[in-house]
This record gives structure tokens, sequence and C-alpha cells, in this order.
């Protein structure tokens, strides 16, 4: 029985690439194995947050991951910060792992630089998420395909904490999906889709009405050949835009080059956005709805204790074989 485990950082909005990358598989991956999504505020304490606009996002994300269709009867949904045992962890980690591992992290790297202020947990950061995972026996992570370092960092002191205090840890594999694990941006198909990035046309958000979707994929970068077909490094832009339509509907990425071929790119842009659409219509409805559910806090309360109750135990093993005295 496969172990899952995943998280997000509650940073505000969503867009099609948390989606596609991540999200869209947590929900399939429900059948078959035990899985547990978290929502990793701790993560979020690495760049300055507004306290309010934290607690916000933390319940925003808790009501998207129900809208997107994680049923909490056969997942575990929780938040970081309400088991302990991740930052404990996340400490044992930190000293586990050394200071050159982290400092080549893209991430840090791409977060730090030009900054005047960088924070110790920014470059701490991959320890926490290495505790976040070993602490469930965690057999398979799926994540999008900038996380892969972490996955490999992760990997890395499981083996090393195993070695020096004997097998404590799984192992975990990452699951990046072919296509799909890096959506890229509508206006730069170099840059990867980003809320950060300060073009909103850049991105599609999973809140974004019709009517937006609709003019952000009508500005969406081609190129001048005039032809839907996939070829990722002469055509990157119709290339994301081949892979945003075949994860929204289903179809595979030839089925959409034949139904497109002698045609031009404003009819496949139509039909795009209208896809887009109907993937976004119900996890909007979804949203509306579980975000003023009184069910929400009790969801999260009892994600929590489930969690808790499987980090613990994996604890009481790591404290025994590191040392730390408990009585
Ligand atoms: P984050 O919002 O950074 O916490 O990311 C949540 C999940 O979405 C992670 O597994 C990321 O790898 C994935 N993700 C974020 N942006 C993209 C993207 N543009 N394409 C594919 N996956 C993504
Ligand atoms: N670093 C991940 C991201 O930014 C979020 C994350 C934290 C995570 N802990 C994790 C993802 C554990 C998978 C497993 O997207």
């Amino acid at each position: 029985m496969k172990q899952i485990f995943s998280g997000v950082q509650p940073s505000g909005s969503f867009t099609l690439g948390n989606y596609i990358g991540a999200m869209k598989r947590f929900v399939d991956l429900q059948d078959e194995g035990n899985c547990l999504y978290c929502i990793v505020n701790l993560h979020s304490l690495t760049v300055p947050k507004d306290p309010e606009l934290l607690r916000q996002y933390t319940m925003e994300l808790a009501a998207m991951y129900l809208s997107i269709g994680i049923n909490p009867e056969k997942s575990i949904l929780f938040i970081q910060s309400q088991v302990p045992q991740h930052a404990e962890l996340g400490w044992l980690m930190q000293c586990t792992g050394y200071i050159g591992e982290l400092e080549r992290m893209t991430q840090y790297k791409e977060k730090s630089t030009g900054k005047d202020i960088v924070t110790g947990g920014l470059l701490t950061y991959p320890a926490l998420m290495a505790a976040d995972i070993l602490l469930y026996n965690t057999t398979h992570v799926p994540v999008g395909e900038d996380q892969k370092q972490h996955l490999e960092f992760t990997r890395d002191m499981a083996d090393r904490f195993n070695k020096k205090y004997g097998e404590t840890f799984v192992i975990p594999e990452p699951m990046i999906q072919q296509f799909g694990g890096r959506i890229m941006s509508l206006d730069d198909p170099a840059k990867k889709m980003s809320k950060s990035n300060p073009n909103a046309g850049s991105y599609i958000a999973l809140l974004d009405e019709p009517k937006e979707v609709e003019k952000k994929i009508k500005r969406a970068v081609t190129d001048s050949e005039g032809i839907i077909r996939y070829d990722k490094d002469s055509k990157p832009a119709v290339s994301n835009l081949l892979t945003i339509y075949s994860a929204c509907s289903g179809e595979s990425i030839e089925t959409l080059e034949k139904r497109y071929e002698g045609r031009g790119y404003g009819d496949f842009k139509k039909d795009l956005a209208e896809v887009v659409i109907n993937t976004l219509t119900p996890i909007q409805e979804g949203f509306t709805k579980w975000i003023s559910s009184p069910d929400l806090i009790d969801i999260l309360k009892d994600g929590a204790v489930r969690a808790e109750a499987i980090a613990e135990k994996k604890m009481a093993t790591v404290r025994k074989n590191m040392g730390l005295v408990t009585f």
C-alpha cells in the first residue's frame, strides 16, 4: 500500500500550474494509497507574512483542497503547525543536513538573490520539508518538477540518518508528471507559471472568473508558425497550451494535434478557454461552499489528531535512536 504525502503553502491564490502539476493528482491518488495532505503554514513563514493574511490563506487553502475533491474520509487533511512534531523533526533534520547542501538549492538561490531580508528559515526550508515527509513513512510524494531537488535532499537526509542511527526512515520516491509537471507562464514560456509573477496575465488563478480566463488565454503568446503541434524545444508556448488543454480535458496531446490540424491558433484558444473554464467552474462552486462551511474547522481538527498519532509514533523512535532522553 502506497503511503502518500504532499504539501502546499498557503500563500494566496493558486494557479492552474499548482493544480495541473500537483493538486489534481492528489485527488486520483486517494484510491491508490493512504494519503496525507498538508497546509504547510510554517514554510510560508520563511518569507515575511502578515498574521491576518496567513490565517485567511490557511483557511482558503483548506477550502481549496476540499473543492478540488480531497475527501476527508479517505485522506488526512491538516495544518502543519497543529502537529508540533513537524517543527521538532525539522530541527533534527537541520542538524542532519549540511549548509553546503542547503545553499545549493535552486529555490533558495532564486528566493534570496537580491533580497534585503533573507531569513534563516529560507535556507533551512528543505530540512522542514524533509521532516514533513519522513514523519509518515511516506513512500510517494506527488509534486511539481520544481520540488525535485528538495525531494533528493529528503532522500539523502533519510539515508544519512538511517546509516548513522539505524533504520528509522522510509526513503520516499518523488512522483513528477511527464506532462504537466511544469506549467509555464502564458506570457513567457521560458518561465514557470507562478502566482508571484507581477503580471497577472501570466497565470490563470483557480478563482479567475470565466471572462478573465478568456482574456488571458486570448493574449497568451504563441509563435509565428500557425501550426498546433507539440514540440517543447521549438514551440514551447504552443506546447504549454497543449499540455494545459490535455490536462483539463483528459484527451491525449496526439488527439488534440489531429483535431486542430489545418486550424489556426484563434480556434484552438477559444476551445482551450472553454475547457479551462469547465475545469474551474466546479472548483469555484465548491470553494464558495467550503469557505463558509462550519465543517471546515472540524475537518482540520480531526486531520491534525490523526496525523499527530502517526507522527508521534515516528518521533518516539527518532528520539530513542538519537539519544534524546525520554523518561
Ligand atoms: P507551492 O504553491 O509553491 O506551494 O506549490 C504547490 C505545488 O504545486 C508543488 O508541488 C509545486 O511543485 C506545484 N507547482 C507550482 N507551480 C507549478 C507549475 N507552474 N507547474 C507545475 N507544478 C507547479
Ligand atoms: N516545498 C513545497 C512547495 O513549495 C511545499 C511542501 C512543503 C511540500 N512540505 C512538503 C511538498 C512535503 C511535498 C511534501 O511547493
